[in-house]
């Protein structure tokens, strides 16, 4: 592992504030009406089920630091988690067995292929390379620490609901039609046992997989999630401590790389966030220190990204200043005013 020997220097957090209520209500409501008849993109089929969803719907929700939710929209409306679970079940399995032992087991690094690539993981050794991608995240479920596979399902669900600050439900429907179809999903399991990749069974691995994806959220609790995520792993609606500030910062650290698949660098580029996607249409895009957007949408690019979703993030991270890159220069301080707060030169 590189060592970036830096570990005895402070860190700095780069937090600011949102505009005013007031100014994010009218600019999520004004992303909402720039985007609402975008017709670009396909619903998904992959998973029959999906393929039931109404290109129409769309919602929008900023959900900040202190709580506070702005949306507009069909941000009630409740689809399948799909991929962004496993952001928030990386986050889960890294604050329970800490950031080396996921980076060992799992990777950090970009494929540059698609998120149901059998040829990365046979590139690569049979590493699966990240959690963000289906081998990686379904050997991400497979460490989460459980005595049987009932009591590993119960640990991701109430995560996830401690993310989102409710209970949430499986969609039946959504479980039993992706069971039916993933035959891809249940080679990669396989392939990766092969390669001794994988720590539980791999018809379990994959049914647990196939269970967190099917979590029925909304783009409300998208932002929520999110939200936990900037605000160093507190929920900011309930209060409740859900992961460590570290697990928060290496989770956001993976979204930065890997959470929009191969357009993981154009994301960043452009959008300058940490953000995970999921087929169903959903978007998960956060600013540390401010908040969350999410977005659901259900067409999408051929990388499986919402279209609407990305563009709407795209305009509420300009107009709402939520890129981590975009900074002021700030009046020079002098080493011994930095001394004074500590921080060593
Ligand atoms: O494993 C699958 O293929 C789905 N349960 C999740 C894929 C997904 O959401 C990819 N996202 N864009």
């Amino acid at each position: 592992m590189f060592e970036f020997d830096a570990d005895d220097i402070a860190q700095r957090s780069s937090t600011g504030t949102l505009p005013t209520k007031t100014q994010v209500d009218e600019l999520v409501a004004a992303a909402h009406a720039r985007y609402a008849t975008l017709e670009e993109g396909v619903v998904a089929d992959y998973i029959p089920i999906l393929a039931e969803a109404d290109p129409a719907w769309f919602g929008l929700s900023v959900v900040g630091v202190d709580g506070t939710a702005h949306e507009a929209g069909d941000t009630g409306i409740a689809f399948s988690i799909q991929s962004i679970s496993k952001a928030f079940v990386f986050a889960l399995v890294c604050d329970e067995l800490g950031h080396t032992v996921v980076h060992e087991a799992v990777g950090v690094n970009n494929t540059g292929l698609p998120f149901n690539s059998v040829v990365a993981v046979e590139l690569n050794d049979g590493s699966p390379m990240n959690p963000m991608v289906n081998a990686g995240a379904i050997a991400t479920t497979a460490l989460l620490p459980a005595g049987h596979a009932d009591e590993r399902w119960q640990r991701i669900r109430d995560g996830l609901s401690r993310f989102a600050g409710r209970q949430l439900a499986l969609d039946g429907e959504v479980y039993r039609s992706e069971s039916f179809t993933n035959h891809r999903n249940q080679a990669l399991a396989r392939l990766l046992q092969s390669y001794d990749r994988l720590a539980i069974d791999p018809v379990e691995a994959v049914d647990l997989y196939t269970r967190q994806c099917s979590l029925a959220v909304t783009a409300h609790d998208l932002a929520v999630m999110g939200s936990t995520l900037a605000d160093g792993g507190v929920n900011p609606v309930t209060g409740e401590r859900v992961i460590s500030p570290e697990s928060a910062r290496d989770t956001l650290a993976l979204l930065a790389s890997c959470g929009m698949y191969e357009r993981s660098g154009e994301w960043l580029f452009e959008i300058g966030l940490p953000a995970k996607s999921g087929v169903s249409g959903g978007i998960v895009a956060i600013s540390p220190g401010k908040g969350a957007v999410g977005a659901f949408s259900p067409r999408l690019d051929p990388a499986g990204n919402s279209i609407r979703g990305q563009r709407a993030c795209a305009y509420l991270s300009r107009a709402l200043g939520l890129n981590l890159f975009a900074s002021d220069p700030q009046p020079l301080v002098s080493p011994s005013a930095l001394a004074h707060e500590g921080v060593r030169s």
